[in-house]
């Protein structure tokens, strides 16, 4: 397998970063496809920890990072995260690739984000306020302004103009009063986009190249299968494609290209934002799950909501991107319960569901239906071989792996890269290059 992705199938969190830092070694690039800095991916090895947004975490291992056609960039955030890692020590320089195609975020999208949230009320998403749904849709409209563009001064003022012409009536309309001067925001453009020159590249034409000549690539998903803009949790989704649906139209590579996905899944669910959660937990166990999994936001530090891991979502996400393979984390954060319920199925007005609906005033109503699964009350934390698991989390595993059609192939028991169980029998880990 050349071409891998590796993606999220719940809500996001679900320890991307980590699996990604895994393998990134074994490829020659690492490209993010779609999303932008909403995403946080967490890396750590060692006593060191990166928490990136936008830079690929192959960044870190120094391999080429590329930021596809399919991401909204926010310059300055970039220029930041940049300026940041280059601080940890990681060079970044010809290594990361930045597509030309890629849409821009701008003010004008950062402040309609906060406003539509702020006008929502209670009914409000959650976003992460940083633009990205606005950004999207104006790439959608035809009247956003592309990477390309920031070196064609005459163009982008013109599409600049534009584009504050109508989100200012909107913003306005919305109540919001610091609307920015466009000449001023002209002006910031400038400088980033000089900042960021070296990288800007036709990334599509490189990575087609790249394949035909042979090269492997690790497609960076970010966040999850129930944030899809089309198959999740839908309003209460983020405005990009979350599946390996995403993965030729965000890299401007042939779908034939991808050889095989990776789905990664937390041993339990986690929700950032608002939204339905049908195994939630509000209790003391969904507080112990909280603190035990440090589940605190890596980009906006907010809560995390917490609850029973949920096998229709986790189903849903391996059947939509085909994976051939999961990723079961935070394994360790389970150490301590004497019993574990896994949600199997929904139950609404008498019915049974086995998919999710497609209404949230729906998916708010069901009742989860849980088969109870004894834990191990064992430590596993750092566990690094499969003899050290207990027998009733093999059983845990092989539950959940029954349960969502795909094997585990790594089972993660601490957030540092070496506390991670390489289940080297599976065939995914033996056809992945270099192995
Ligand atoms: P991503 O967005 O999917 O990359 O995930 P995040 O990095 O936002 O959140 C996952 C969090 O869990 C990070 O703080 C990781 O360091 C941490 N983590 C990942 N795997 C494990 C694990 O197996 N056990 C524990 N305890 N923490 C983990
Ligand atoms: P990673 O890649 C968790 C959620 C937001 C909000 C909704 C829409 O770290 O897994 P947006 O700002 O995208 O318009 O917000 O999507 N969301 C995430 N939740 N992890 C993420 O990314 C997320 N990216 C977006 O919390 O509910
Ligand atoms: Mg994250």
């Amino acid at each position: 397998m050349k071409v891998v992705a590796i993606l999220g199938g719940q809500w996001g969190d679900e320890g991307k970063g980590k699996i990604i830092d895994l393998l990134s070694d074994r490829f020659d690039v690492v490209a993010r496809y779609h999303g932008g800095h909403n995403a946080g991916h967490t890396v750590k090895f060692g006593d060191r920890h990166f928490a990136l947004h936008l830079l690929p975490a192959g960044a870190v291992r120094g391999r080429i990072g590329v930021i596809g056609a399919g991401v909204v960039v926010d310059p300055d955030a970039l220029l930041a995260e940049i300026a940041g890692v280059r601080e940890q020590g990681i060079e970044i320089g010809d290594n990361l690739l930045l597509s030309d195609r890629a849409q821009v975020i701008l003010p004008w999208h950062r402040l309609l984000d906060a406003a539509r949230e702020s006008a929502a009320g209670d009914g409000k998403i959650g976003t992460t306020l940083r633009g990205i749904g606005p950004s999207y849709e104006s790439a959608a409209a035809r009247k956003g302004v592309r990477v390309a563009e920031l070196y064609r001064p005459a163009t982008l003022r013109a599409r600049v103009e534009a584009l504050a012409a109508e989100t200012g009536a909107l913003l306005r309309a919305l109540g919001c009063a610091d609307i920015p001067e466009t000449s001023a925001v002209l002006d910031a453009l400038g400088r980033s986009a000089e900042a960021l020159k070296p990288h800007v590249r036709d990334t599509g034409r490189y990575l087609r190249d790249h394949l035909r000549g042979g090269g492997t690539l690790l497609a960076e998903g970010a966040h999850g299968a129930m944030l899809d803009l089309s198959a999740g949790t839908y309003p209460f989704v983020t405005s990009s494609t979350c599946t390996s649906a995403g993965v030729a139209a965000g890299l401007h590579i042939s779908p034939r290209a991808l050889d095989g996905s990776l789905v990664v899944l937390k041993a339990y669910t986690t929700r950032v934002g608002s939204g339905p959660f049908p195994t939630e937990l509000k209790d003391a166990t969904g507080e112990f799950l909280r603190a035990r999994g440090n589940e605190y936001g890596t980009s906006t530090g907010r809560p995390r909501r917490t609850g029973w891991f949920d096998a229709v979502v986790a189903r849903t996400a391996v059947e939509l991107s085909g994976a051939a393979a999961v990723a079961i984390t935070k394994l360790d954060v389970l150490d301590d319960l004497a019993e574990i319920p896994v949600c199997v199925g929904y139950r609404l007005d008498g019915h049974e569901l086995r998919d999710v609906p497609p209404l949230v005033e729906d998916l708010d109503r069901v009742e989860p239906v849980y088969e109870t699964v004894p834990g191990w009350r064992t430590k596993t934390t750092a566990a690094t071989r499969t003899e050290d698991l207990p027998p009733a989390a093999h059983r845990y595993v092989r539950y959940l792996e029954e349960r969502i059609g795909a094997p585990a192939v790594f089972l993660s028991t601490g957030p540092r890269r070496e506390e991670t169980v390489w289940r080297m029998e599976s065939e995914f880990l033996r056809a992945l290059p270099g192995a």
